[in-house]
């Protein structure tokens, strides 16, 4: 491994160089415009795949945006690690708010700042580096790798059960390794083994079939706008617990030992309200901040619409108000039943002064994943070598839909290793990646390679 390790150092520049033209890439997967662009990203990681030496990649179609696959099987004996990552990234507006262009990836500090730097194109390309070094270096790897980065991921993986449920046998493995998400802080190296699951909805308010004057008509029908904000705020009781009948039905209890593992993480309510710029944190009664982002379901407004918003004064009562509203949800809740209650309640609490549509924009299942597995055990290994410090379990409040899916159709479980920051940014302006973490990662993902048969007590 020092030759490796030494590789790594000696690289350091040409790594950061060629992250550079991944993520100068536009390849937001929710934009139609972008389309382009994200088969241009699919070729490049392709291409990038052979460069360092896999032998057999392909990019394969889907409905959607293409998965690339990638596989180094030249290890017989040895267990097979499916690497799974996105290319795809969230849109970087608003524009005006980046201190560099996101597709000009820029370093300051020791942060370098772009549209996908953590989520997910970095932390991508560390295994791609650590796998480079490896095979540079000896030749040869002590597993067999596989790789598939899909394009879809940011806008719901919407395509990707299907592709896997048809590339079962290509895709079979030991198990699957994903790093897309977070550290518990700097310098704080996490094992991540819980993401919440998501449903995403929409509902839409129509009231007069046009837009009216607000002084002719004012006082005489329902304003949607009204109606909208009406129904908002009854999702929520006083102790910020979320109304849908049914909704906590399915939510598995925190345990006593998860709830006294989370109070003994170093964590500050007051600094963390701080670093976020609000004066006082907001959330369900009875449970702590990190059981509130890791463990308990939410419900949250993403965007809301209608009437006039334009400069100064208009007196308008206008025709109609939508909001696109989220549910983060835990085990064992489940996105197609809460969906449902969703659309149940709101038609319910619906004023009848106004017509109202609910539709689900997409959905993806919470995660558990186990933490005495041999490839959670390498990873720890692993981590503490590439790290050179013990790392922590944590959970994390966002989602990778796939995930509870390897388990269901592959029948294998996931390491979640992830080397992101909290505070990185994802999704906002000015997203970066922690340059530390990016070649602390890469020393990571190669002793992990190198770790896991052993653990695995399967050819090593
Ligand atoms: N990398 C994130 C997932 C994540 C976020 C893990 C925060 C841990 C902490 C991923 O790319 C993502 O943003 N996923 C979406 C999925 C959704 C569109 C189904 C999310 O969580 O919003
Ligand atoms: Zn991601």
């Amino acid at each position: 491994m020092k030759d490796v390790l030494g590789y790594i150092e000696n690289n350091s520049e040409r790594y950061l160089k060629e992250l550079t033209e991944f993520l100068a890439i536009p390849s937001v997967s929710n934009n139609p415009e972008n389309a382009g662009d994200i088969r241009r990203c699919a070729e490049w990681v392709a291409e990038h795949l052979r460069s360092i030496g896999i032998p057999d990649v392909r990019i394969m179609a889907t409905p959607g945006h293409p998965v690339v696959y990638g596989a180094w099987l030249d290890a017989p004996g040895k267990p097979t690690v499916l690497i799974y990552g996105h290319y795809d990234v969230q849109p970087p507006e608003p524009l005006e708010l980046w201190t560099s262009p996101p597709f000009e990836a820029t370093v300051r500090g020791e942060d370098l700042f772009a549209r996908g730097a953590s989520d997910d194109k970095g932390q991508v390309f560390i295994h791609l580096k650590a796998i480079e070094a490896m095979l540079r270096t000896t030749g040869t790897l002590p597993v067999n790798v596989k790789f598939i980065i899909e394009g879809e991921e940011e806008i719901g993986s919407e395509h990707l059960d299907e592709f896997v449920k048809a590339q079962a046998e290509l895709l079979k493995a030991d198990l699957v390794l994903v790093s897309d998400t977070s550290m518990f802080a700097r310098d704080v190296p996490s094992i991540c083994y819980g993401l919440r699951g998501l449903a995403y909805m929409q509902i839409d308010l129509v009231g007069p079939k046009s837009d009216l004057h607000s002084g002719s008509y004012g006082g005489s029908i329902l304003n949607p706008i009204q109606a909208l904000a009406e129904i908002i705020a009854k999702l929520h009781d006083g102790k910020g617990r979320i109304t849908i009948p049914g909704f906590y039905d399915d939510v598995r209890a925190l345990t006593k030992k998860e709830r006294d593992a989370y109070k003994k993480l170093p964590w500050n309510d007051r600094r963390y309200a701080k670093d976020l710029g609000v004066k006082q944190l907001y959330g369900e009664t009875g449970f702590t901040t990190l059981e509130r982002l890791w463990a308990r379901p939410t419900l949250e407004c993403n965007g809301i619409w209608g009437g006039y918003t334009g400069e100064g004064a208009k007196t308008v009562l206008p025709s109609k108000a939508s909001a696109k509203i989220s549910m983060r949800l835990v085990p064992d809740q489940s996105s197609k039943k809460v969906s449902a209650l969703f659309t149940k309640f709101i038609r319910k609490i619906a004023p009848p002064g106004v017509t109202v549509t609910v539709q689900s924009l997409h959905g993806g299942e919470p995660a558990i994943t186990p933490i005495d597995s041999p490839g959670v055990r390498a990873a720890y290994a692993a981590l503490e070598k590439g790290f050179g410090k013990k790392p922590l379990y944590q959970r994390e409040g966002g989602s990778i839909p796939i995930v509870v899916q390897f388990k269901k159709l592959l029948k294998i479980d996931t390491v979640l290793l992830g080397f992101g920051l909290p505070d990185e940014n994802a999704h906002a302006p000015d997203e970066f990646l922690h340059l530390p973490n990016f070649f602390g990662g890469i020393r990571t993902a190669a002793h992990f390679l190198n770790e896991l048969p052993a653990y695995m007590k399967k050819g090593g």
